[in-house]
C-alpha cells in the first residue's frame, strides 16, 4: 500500500477537555506521523466552508457552532494507508458504534462531538489539507 497524508482535525470537545496529547498517542502507536500541526480557532464561516458537502444536513448548523466553539488542532496525518488507517483508529461517527480503543469510543461525547475528524478518500484528503495547510507548512 502506498503511503498517504490524511487532513485529521482534533475537534472542540476534546481540545477543551486537554486530550490533545493522548489522542496524538492513538495516531502514533496506530504508526500515523504527524507531519504538520496547528492549533486554531475556526469562525462559524470557515467551519461551514470546510463542512459544505454537509450543508443540506439537518445538524449542519449545530455542526458549524460547534466547530467554532473552541480551538481545534488541525493536523496532517502521513503513514501507509493512513487515510483508512486514520479512519480505523477514529471509530465510528456515532461513538455508541465505535469499536473499543479508538478515539471515539474512548473520547466522543455524542455523534456529534466525536473528537475528531478524519478524510475519507484520496480526493477530499488533498483538498483538506488544502484548506488548512500550504506545502511549505508539510515537513514530512
Ligand atoms: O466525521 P465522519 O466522517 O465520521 O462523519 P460524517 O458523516 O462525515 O459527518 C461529519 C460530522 O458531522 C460528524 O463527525 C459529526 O460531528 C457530525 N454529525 C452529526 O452531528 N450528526 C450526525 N447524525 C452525523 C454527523
Ligand atoms: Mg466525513
Amino acid at each position: 500500500m502506498a503511503t498517504e497524508r490524511t487532513l485529521s482535525i482534533i475537534k472542540p470537545d476534546a481540545t477543551k477537555r486537554n486530550l490533545t496529547g493522548k489522542i496524538n498517542a492513538k495516531f502514533e502507536d496506530a504508526g500515523l506521523r504527524i507531519v504538520a500541526q496547528k492549533r486554531i480557532h475556526l469562525t462559524k464561516a470557515q467551519a461551514g466552508e470546510f463542512y459544505k458537502v454537509h450543508a443540506e444536513r439537518p445538524f449542519y448548523d449545530e455542526l458549524c457552532d460547534f466547530m467554532a466553539s473552541a480551538p481545534v488542532v488541525v493536523q496532517v496525518l502521513e503513514g501507509e494507508g493512513a487515510i483508512a488507517k486514520n479512519r480505523e483508529v477514529m471509530g465510528a461517527t456515532n461513538p455508541a458504534d465505535a469499536n473499543p480503543g479508538t478515539i471515539r469510543a474512548e473520547f466522543a461525547e455524542s455523534v456529534g462531538e466525536n473528537s475528531v475528524h478524519g478524510s475519507d478518500a484520496p480526493e477530499t484528503a488533498a483538498e483538506e489539507i488544502a484548506y488548512y495547510f500550504s506545502g511549505l507548512e508539510l515537513v514530512g
